[in-house]
């Protein structure tokens, strides 16, 4: 199913623009405005993949880089009328293949913790599962009210 998308690195100048499209279309988990503005920024200011499909955008995923042999997922989304459909999936193995290139030896990515019972993000924990990610810690604090479990990835 991945293989149905065209994934290209994003075009600094549009790539906020294309993004807070796809962040739009999904506010059951990006509600909060001000940190849904963040990840528009970020999506020009830090590496950023898009999954396309024909002229739609179905989903992106913003990396930052913390050290040489460390990564994040700083965001990723796909458009609502896209999930369930491989391109969650596709930009993942992307953005891990280009990190290993690079020698980077783990992904992290932040979500929301298991102590704040959630349906939308339990299936976000469930894709991060089986994309082989593995919990390591919730934390308190770093989000003002909002638990964060950080997940991580052995590339
Ligand atoms: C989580 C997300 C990136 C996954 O991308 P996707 O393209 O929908 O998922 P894929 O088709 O590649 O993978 C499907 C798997 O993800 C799971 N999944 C997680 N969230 C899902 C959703 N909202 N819709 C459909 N499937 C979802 C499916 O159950 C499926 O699991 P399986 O392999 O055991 O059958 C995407 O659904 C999304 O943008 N969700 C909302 C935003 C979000 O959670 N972002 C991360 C915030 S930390």
């Amino acid at each position: 199913m991945s293989d149905r998308y065209n994934i290209e690195e994003a075009a600094v100048d549009g790539a906020s623009q294309r993004c807070e499209a796809i962040l739009r279309s999904i506010p059951e988990w990006f509600g909060i405005e001000e940190a849904t503005l963040r990840y528009i920024a970020a999506a020009a200011r830090l590496p950023t993949w898009i999954a396309s499909l024909g002229p739609r955008d179905a989903g992106f995923i913003t990396i930052s880089r913390h050290f040489d042999e460390s990564a994040e997922i700083h965001c990723i989304a796909v458009h609502r009328d896209f999930h369930g459909m491989g391109a969650g999936t596709a930009l993942v193995r992307l953005a891990e293949e280009h990190l290993r290139q690079q020698g980077v030896r783990y992904l992290q990515v932040k979500t929301l913790g298991p102590s704040r019972t959630n349906v939308e993000y339990a299936r976000t924990l469930h894709f991060y599962l089986r994309r082989g990610f593995a919990r390591l810690e919730e934390i308190n604090g770093l989000w003002p009210g909002i638990p964060c479990l950080i997940l991580v990835k052995k590339l």
